[in-house]
């Protein structure tokens, strides 16, 4: 065997940020390298996601135990990998397609296959004595990203206390990825300044780290969210924008969008219009999952209307798919993919995705999930697709920080260029706050 193949593989089951079990697979080459990698998990799941299987046990875990797909790992997928090149990717990901056999991973488990993908692209990198961004780069040109980050939470991820999932600020105007964590640092805490300000009840932090407070609207979170920026010292769209995540299949219910918190529901027709009010009054350049993750009738109008102030990002309605990705583009659904590696479950096929997005004039967001590990993985990646914007979460909690600090290390020391670089980044706008 030469001293690159894998010779045997491992799993463990490990926690995520939730105190959930989620897998980390550990491989390692012949000639002794040995690299691991854990996998995220979400919580606000698309439909048309690939399967993380999970043991059902309730004995255990509630039956989120991950010993089923660890033992995927160590028996199946181990036997079938023995002897193949780890820098085989394409190889390595085939394999485990093939060996499962489902149209969704449901067999061997998104969360089994994904970690041992990962896992075997950080051994050929640490074979090859490249830093792992470079290694998946391949022939993509690396960027430093420009990172969406999250402040106040609502939806799956902070008790529903409002509707809208994610409220997030966008830094793109800094000049070095270390000013704008510096900016989104007192942005954050000035938030919570605000918030009190307001009296708005909140305890700790959400999933993601941000906020997660009770207002009296969704709208009141963009008021939060602009005055913190000010608040910050800094000016609304023309140095800090704002991203939002609304999540909108989490509040779907019966054909209607439903903000209960408000005590109203609307057809799509309407929701769209309440976003564009939203975008002609404060400085929105990102709107995700703007509507439910089926509504393939709705969202070219959504696009059509709003994807030259904002990107138009699909994450549950596209879920890092290249079939949906590909019928979105034909249709001008949306104008962006968020990519989320577990929604696919091997590397290629996330690549794949990145790849596809590039060549239909698309934006990309890496992103991680709402239960994240201290893997810094997801940092390399989003440095490696070369695509510009990396969400994570907000700026406290480890989970988050171990993607942001390789972030601000890798500036420092590998010579990266600018997010500025990526050209059409963000649509060309900076709108100031009317009110
Ligand atoms: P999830 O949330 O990881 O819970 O799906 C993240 C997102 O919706 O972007
Ligand atoms: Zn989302």
């Amino acid at each position: 065997m030469s001293k690159t193949a894998i010779e045997s593989i491992r799993a463990f089951e490990v926690l995520d940020s939730r105190g959930r079990p989620t897998v980390e697979a550990c491989v390692t080459l012949a000639g002794g390298v040995v690299a691991a990698a854990q996998v995220p998990s979400g919580a606000s799941t698309g439909m048309s996601e690939a399967c993380e299987l999970r043991d059902g046990d309730a004995r255990r875990y509630g039956g989120l135990g991950v010993l089923l797909a660890c033992g995927h790992v160590e028996g199946e997928i181990a036997a079938a990998l023995r002897g193949f090149e780890a820098a085989d990717q394409a190889g390595v990901d085939g394999a485990m397609i093939a060996l499962d056999a489902t149209a969704n991973k449901s067999r061997l488990g998104a969360n089994a296959i994904l970690a041992v993908s990962c896992a075997v692209a950080r051994a050929a990198a640490l074979s090859q004595g490249l830093p792992l961004w470079r290694y998946l780069a391949g022939d993509r040109q690396p960027v430093l990203p420009l990172p969406m980050v999250n402040i106040l939470s609502g939806g799956l991820h902070a008790a529903r206390a409002m509707e809208f999932q994610d409220f997030l600020a966008v830094p793109w105007a800094a000049g070095s990825f270390a000013e704008a964590m510096e900016w989104i640092a007192a942005i954050h805490r000035s938030a919570r300044e605000v918030l009190e300000g307001r009296g708005a009840y909140f305890t700790g932090v959400a999933d993601e780290g941000g906020w997660g407070p009770k207002l009296a609207t969704n709208e009141a979170a963009l008021e939060v969210l602009t005055e913190s920026i000010e608040r910050a010292g800094l000016r609304p769209g023309e140095q800090v924008s704002i991203a939002i995540d609304v999540a909108a299949s989490h509040f779907f219910v019966d054909g209607k969008y439903d903000l209960a918190s408000e005590g109203r529901r609307m057809a799509a027709a309407e929701f769209v219009e309440l976003l564009e009010g939203w975008c002609r009054r404060y400085p929105v350049v990102s709107i995700e999952d703007g509507l439910e993750q089926n509504a393939w009738g709705d969202w070219p109008a959504l696009t059509a209307s709003l994807g030259g102030w904002a990107q138009i990002i699909g994450d549950d309605f596209l879920t890092t798919n290249p079939a949906r990705l590909e019928r979105a583009v034909g249709a001008r659904a949306a104008n962006a993919v968020l990519v989320k590696m577990n929604q696919i479950g091997t590397l290629t096929e996330t690549f794949a995705v990145v790849d596809a997005a590039r060549r239909a004039g698309w934006r990309a967001v890496v992103s991680a999930r709402s239960g994240e590990t201290e893997d810094s993985f997801l940092a390399d990646l989003s440095i490696a697709c070369g695509m510009g914007q990396l969400k994570v979460g907000s700026i406290t909690r480890s989970e988050r920080l171990a993607k942001y600090n390789r972030l601000l290390v890798l500036e420092k020391t590998a010579g990266l260029p600018h997010w500025s670089s990526v050209p059409a980044l963000l649509p060309p706008r900076s709108v100031t706050r009317v009110s």
